[in-house]
């Protein structure tokens, strides 16, 4: 094995492929299909849409500006680009060191179960007709057997920190670079497949026709949640990647393109899955289980379909990889950049605890009955660390950027950022005052799940 190893990214190409790794995975094939299907579809889709452009973007280049511009992890960057005695930004950056081990421990789970699917494709299971019925009974088996997701989650785990053992510019960029390309060609097929299949029309319709009346509180919240979530913003991975970005480079074209495309992948899902289910029959409501329980549909429709099927899982394995590389090295980033460790031990340290966090979240779907203010563990955990504190998070990324480091020098980071001046409008006003709004209202109504 290779000795640790940190540093930049070698190429332009190898950070956008690295961030856009981070930022496409889990959140665009398996959240963001079941967010919108719980909360009625194109309504809040168009939401989700609208708050990438408007909060994400900016807070994505906002947490690239702070990273680069001071090289450090997100901690680390509070305090150098506001060294003032005393200064609370640095509590910004602990909080997001908090929330990537919240979110990296249930996120292990359901990447979990995607190793669990991927061994079934594997093996053959997808290779006939199955029924949305018996697409869920196996589901349903696979995520309450205690022994199997807890391993699952625990490999998912080990496999994450080998790869940050051996830094940045080893592991990271060079995965990234072919993989990602090669889940895009995949992900195309299906989609191609899936709005081929009869009555895979009212899967578009479900995605694309609003019904404002179905947009509630909740739903609204849970579109700003998942625009930082899939984007991966609020919690500082964009600022630790930003650190490691080479000094002469603009960033904003690199930031835009990596929001487009997890966008884009983020919608390509959507057209996958949703007119799979219209054409099997299935409920676009089911919850966190919907593209386990919808994406067996497809393959055996397709030639090759349980190479497409094992194509499929092992790629959205490696796109959940490539993020929760992203997750465990903000807080690795943090423990050996403040706390002095050495990379090593931080990696084991971290790994090992968030396996500890992780089996409650993986036993709480089926194998055992955890729940708190009615919600599964897994479920509190997502709306937690993966809405609630992104939120607040980017509210605050937002506030430092724009008013107390400043838009001019996160600007002059940026090295000649086209539409300069929109961004200072977004990042000063748009931004906090629609997070702002979204999490007080949230707070007033008690409209919280
Ligand atoms: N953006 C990742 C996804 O969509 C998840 C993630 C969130 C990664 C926050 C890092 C930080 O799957």
């Amino acid at each position: 094995m290779s000795a640790p190893s940190t540093g930049k990214f070698g190429s332009r190409i190898g950070f956008i492929l690295a961030a856009a790794g981070s930022a496409i995975g889990l959140g665009n094939i398996w959240r963001f299909p079941y967010t919108a299907g719980e909360n009625g579809g194109a309504a809040f889709v168009l939401v989700y849409l609208g708050f990438v452009a408007l909060i994400g973007i900016p807070v994505l280049l906002a947490e690239l500006s702070i990273g680069r511009a001071s090289g450090k992890n997100p901690v680390g960057a509070f305090e150098t680009l506001d060294p003032k005695r005393g200064s609370k930004w640095p509590w910004v950056g602990s909080l997001g060191v908090l929330t990537g081990f919240g979110i990296l421990s249930f996120y292990s789970v359901i990447a979990g179960w995607t190793l669990s699917y991927l061994w079934r494709a594997l093996s053959g299971e997808f290779a006939s007709a199955m029924s949305p019925e018996q697409s869920d009974v196996i589901f349903k088996q696979i995520i309450s057997s205690p022994v199997e997701v807890v391993v699952m989650a625990g490999v998912f785990l080990l496999l994450t920190a080998v790869v940050v053992r051996g830094g940045v510019s080893g592991g990271i960029e060079r995965a990234a670079k072919v993989l990602m390309p090669m889940f895009f060609v995949v992900l195309l097929v299906l989609a191609v497949r899936a709005l081929t299949l009869p009555g895979g029309g009212a899967g578009v319709t479900f995605l694309f026709e609003p019904d404002f009346s179905k947009l509630s509180g909740a739903a609204v919240m849970s579109a700003l949640g998942q625009a930082l979530f899939s984007l991966s913003l609020g919690m500082g991975a964009m600022i630790t990647y930003g650190s490691y970005l080479q000094k002469q480079e603009p960033l904003g074209l690199a930031g835009v393109s990596v929001a487009l495309f997890d966008t884009a992948i983020a919608v390509l899902a959507g057209l996958i899955i949703f007119p799979a289910l219209f054409s099997v029959g299935a409920e676009p409501s089911a919850g966190p289980g919907l593209v386990f329980v919808a994406m067996p549909a497809i393959f055996d429709q397709l030639p090759m379909g349980t190479a497409f099927g094992v194509a499929f899982y092992a790629l959205l394995a490696v796109a959940a990889l490539t993020s929760t590389i992203s997750l465990l090295e903000v807080v690795v980033a943090y423990l050996v950049g403040e706390r002095g460790w050495n990379r090593e031990k931080a990696v084991w340290v971290v790994t090992g605890t968030c396996f500890l966090l992780a089996i409650p979240s993986a036993l709480s779907q089926g194998a055992v009955d955890i729940q708190l203010f009615g919600q599964s563990f897994l479920d509190l955990m997502n709306i937690l660390f993966g809405n609630v504190s992104l939120s607040l998070g980017a509210l605050l990324i937002a506030v430092f950027a724009g008013w107390r480091w400043g838009a001019d020098k996160a600007l002059a980071e940026m090295k000649g950022m086209p539409m300069g001046g929109l961004w200072a409008v977004a990042i000063r006003y748009v931004c906090p005052l629609a997070i702002a709004g979204i999490m007080i209202y949230i707070l007033v109504t008690g409209n919280f799940f």
